[in-house]
């Protein structure tokens, strides 16, 4: 069988990096989708090396998953030094944290394009292509607060809870055409995003977690391992919640 292409966004992340280190592991060729005002592509591959990986396994891609022009540029940059794109994870993601009564239209506008219409801009490129060759995998990384909503993110909650019902809508079309789109939803994980949070702040939450403690990026790379493989070809239209016990439908 050829080897399977997978695209990832925010590929230079915390979680991102993780997730194409674990497809990677998995067999699969990378695409690192990333943000064209990122700068460091070269240290990451430098990284990725260092961590035991070859920096040629990694197509990169750079591109504002925000813009469907870039979301086009990017799709078709990949498939030119790929092929077709098999999986495709949508993990580009901000916040812009303030209580409503401070929210300002220019936060909201910045998450709701960047966390939510970005699943339409990459998903467009790939969906119908994976369903006319029978095969494809979307997953998409919503969040735990897109699930019980968080004081101080009503764009991002908006955001992550709409992953949600894209993916369950997109699943139920893609359905009976061998491909599947699920949605993984983390609590709080060790990344510069969290980092961002005050300290103090940061502590409550960690309290409230009932395993006391932040996840790894590792641990929702898995996830995305496990959700891509041929053996979870039954499972679609799901919401995987990774949360240490945080929250629970
Ligand atoms: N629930 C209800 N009310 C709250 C609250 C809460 N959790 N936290 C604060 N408030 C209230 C305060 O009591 C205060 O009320 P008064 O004005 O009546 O005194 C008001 O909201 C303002 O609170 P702050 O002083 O904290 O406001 P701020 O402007 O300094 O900070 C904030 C606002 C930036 C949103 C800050 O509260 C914060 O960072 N909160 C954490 C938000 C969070 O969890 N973000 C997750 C980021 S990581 C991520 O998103 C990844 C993921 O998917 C999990
Ligand atoms: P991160 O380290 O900040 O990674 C986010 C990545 O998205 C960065 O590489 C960023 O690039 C990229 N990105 C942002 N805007 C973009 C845009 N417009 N176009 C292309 N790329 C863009 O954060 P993370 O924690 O790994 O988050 C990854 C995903 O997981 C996000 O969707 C986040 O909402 C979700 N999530 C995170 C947590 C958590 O606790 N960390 C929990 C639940 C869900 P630049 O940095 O170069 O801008």
């Amino acid at each position: 069988m050829t080897q399977r292409v997978a695209l990832v966004t925010g590929a230079m992340g915390g979680i991102g990096t993780a997730i194409c280190q674990e497809l990677s592991r998995a067999g699969y060729k990378m695409v690192a989708a990333y943000h064209p005002q990122f700068d460091n592509k070269d240290q990451w591959l430098q990284e990725m090396t260092a961590a035991g990986f070859k920096a040629q396994d990694f197509v990169c891609v750079a591109g504002d998953v925000s813009l469907l022009e870039d979301c086009q540029r990017m799709v078709a940059e990949a498939e030119a030094a790929c092929g077709q794109v098999d999986i495709l994870i949508n993990n580009a993601g901000i916040t812009r944290d303030r209580m409503f009564a401070k929210m300002e239209r220019e936060g909201w506008d910045a998450v709701i394009s960047t966390n939510l219409t970005s699943l339409f801009n990459m998903s467009k490129q790939v969906s119908a292509k994976m369903a006319g060759r029978g095969w494809g995998r979307i997953i998409n990384i919503s969040s735990v607060n897109g699930v019980k909503g968080q004081a101080g993110q009503t764009n991002y909650s908006a955001a992550k809870a709409g992953i949600i019902g894209f993916t369950k809508a997109l699943a139920a079309e893609l359905a009976s055409k061998g491909v599947t789109v699920n949605a993984i939803a983390p609590g709080y994980v060790a990344t510069k995003m969290v980092m961002a949070i005050k300290p103090e702040i940061l502590q409550t939450i960690v309290d409230s977690v009932p395993m006391k403690r932040l996840a790894k990026p590792e641990e929702i790379g898995y996830a995305c391992a496990f959700l891509a493989n041929d053996m979870s070809g039954f499972t679609t239209g799901a919401t995987l919640n990774i949360n240490g016990g945080l929250y629970y439908q």
